[in-house]
């Protein structure tokens, strides 16, 4: 169950793009979430879910984050496709961040089966992405799903998220994707490591803001944060940019374009 209170409160106060003064954040909603997605992708995503639907194999997994609410270790590929993927809405705004900031470099923590990376490299398909991957069981079936795409300009690290950002620095990255251990106090810290991966401008991108209390504080933690000018809550996703240049200010906005699509 989702944090209902927190949705409720979503629903209440989230804005379309009037009402908004900040240009950037009038830009994003205006024109970035108002991005269709390109035709033939959409028809080939279509498909590629409808297989991955029938795919009732089931694999051993370990989770090294806060576990599932409602899988067990053993899983399918069509069970993670339902309950912990990028599909549907957010995976269309996925596409849409990354085809309108065209980000160089993009670091997505959780792969899964690939279903995010695969969104964030079609929006922007001159970027580089380094997805990490804590199960080398799913990470597998991640790298099937790159080449059901042929797609190249990713790398797959299987590792702890803390393993992988103890690494040295070696690129600041444009656009981050933190989906996976949705524990309040391990976003947070994993928030913290990712400033030296990190500029003024980049993107923070957190899943399932609402998926529990502690990740709901959590997420009010980074709202209340003077580093962050910028933040946007989209529901189920938090969008969040340091920007200095900008006066601190927190937006909820519901895309005209979702209509009556609910999360
Ligand atoms: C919600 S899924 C990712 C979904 C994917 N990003 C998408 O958009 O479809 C979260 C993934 O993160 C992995 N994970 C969770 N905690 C982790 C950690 N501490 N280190 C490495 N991987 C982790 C899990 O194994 C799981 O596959």
């Amino acid at each position: 169950m989702q944090h209902s209170r927190s949705y409720w409160s979503f629903f209440r106060q989230a804005k379309g793009r009037h009402g908004v003064h900040s240009p950037f954040v009038f830009q994003l909603v205006d024109t970035c979430l108002t991005t269709k997605v390109e035709k033939n992708f959409n028809i080939l995503r279509k498909k590629w879910y409808a297989q991955l639907k029938h795919d009732r194999e089931p694999f051993s997994v370990i989770d090294l984050g806060a576990g599932s609410k409602q899988l067990s270790q053993t899983r399918t590929k069509q069970q993670l496709l339902t309950t912990s993927s990028s599909s549907g809405i957010y995976g269309d705004v996925l596409y849409q961040l990354a085809y309108f900031f065209k980000p160089s470099h993009v670091l997505e923590l959780g792969t899964s089966l690939g279903i995010g990376t695969v969104q964030l490299k079609m929006g922007a398909p001159k970027s580089h992405i380094i997805t990490v991957e804590g199960c080398p069981t799913t990470l597998s079936k991640a790298c099937q799903s790159f080449d059901y795409w042929k797609l190249d300009g990713i790398t797959t690290i299987n590792a702890s998220f803390k393993e992988f950002l103890a690494q040295p620095v070696f690129v600041q990255y444009d656009l981050i994707f933190i989906d996976g251990h949705h524990n309040g106090d391990s976003t947070l810290e994993y928030l913290e490591l990712l400033q030296q991966h990190s500029h003024e401008e980049t993107l923070f991108i957190f899943d399932d803001i609402r998926w529990s209390d502690d990740m709901w504080e959590a997420w009010k933690t980074i709202v209340s944060d003077e580093r962050f000018h910028v933040t946007v809550d989209l529901g189920r996703m938090g969008l969040v940019w340091r920007r200095p240049q900008q006066l601190k200010e927190q937006f909820t906005i519901r895309p005209k374009i979702w209509k009556n699509k609910l999360f």
